[in-house]
């Protein structure tokens, strides 16, 4: 579904992404973890086309996407999250649910609200709302109109650990039934290791494991990354 190949990233001469080569399968969720500053960020960046690289390529179901421009890139299926939500502070959830549907082709805007629990929120402005129910928002909106690949950086983000919990299973639900592809980009481990189908852990730019969360979990080189993060 997607492939990296050597996909490198150069910010002056700081190499944020450095020789990144991984592929993601259909309809798998692949976390995409590492310490602060590891390149998870521009990753995203480079797969949703915020991004050109310096090097490398990145190929989505087998077309090779490395120059294509990035809202072309949602039009072919590849969406992620944004604080989109701030955008229209005096629209309802409702509403930007809605108008977002409307541009996307969603015909099942309520599948999406009853994945992740805004029944509630759909009357009420961002501004009414709590912080957990507008990560919630913003996801849904990347998830209207199914798109095959979804990239999420941090969704969990200041969220509390049973938040995140909560999310993270909301998420897993509704895209194993609408048959979606997740990269997820992840602090929380408990999280990750809840979720994940598959993990690459990445560390000052480069891939440093690749496999099976459980394999991942107990690889020295990824212990130890997270350990050096801890004691920095
Ligand atoms: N706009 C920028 N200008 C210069 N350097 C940058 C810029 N954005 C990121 N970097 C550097 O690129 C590297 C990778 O950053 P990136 O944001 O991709 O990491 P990350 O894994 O997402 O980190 P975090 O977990 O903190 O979100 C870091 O060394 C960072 O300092
Ligand atoms: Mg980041």
């Amino acid at each position: 579904m997607l492939k990296l190949d050597d996909l490198t990233f150069a910010y002056g001469s700081v190499k944020a992404v450095n020789q990144v080569s991984l592929e993601v399968e259909k309809g798998s969720i692949h976390g995409l973890i590492g310490p602060n500053g590891a390149g998870k960020s521009t990753c995203i960046d480079l797969i949703s086309g915020r991004l050109r690289p310096t090097a490398g390529t990145v190929h989505f179901g087998g077309l090779d996407i490395t120059r294509m421009a990035g809202p072309r890139r949602r039009h072919i299926g590849i969406a992620r999250s944004f604080q989109r939500i701030s955008v229209y502070p005096e629209l309802t959830v409702a509403d930007q649910l809605d108008v977002a549907a409307h541009l996307v082709g969603e015909k099942d805007v309520d599948a999406v609200v009853a994945a992740l629990s805004l029944e509630q929120c759909l009357p009420h402005t961002p501004a009414e709302i709590g912080y957990g129910e507008q990560r919630r928002v913003d996801i849904a909106l990347a998830l209207l109109g199914a798109p095959a690949l979804v990239l999420l950086d941090e969704p969990a983000a200041g969220l509390s650990r049973e938040e995140s919990i909560a999310l993270a299973d909301h998420l897993a639900a509704l895209v194993r039934e609408r048959g979606m592809t997740v990269v997820l980009v992840e602090h929380h481990l408990e999280v990750v290791y809840r979720v994940c189908d598959r993990l690459t852990v990445l560390a000052q730019g480069a891939v440093i494991a690749d496999g099976e969360p459980q394999q991942v979990r107990r690889d020295p080189q990824v212990m130890e990354a997270y350990l050096g993060r801890s004691a920095a």
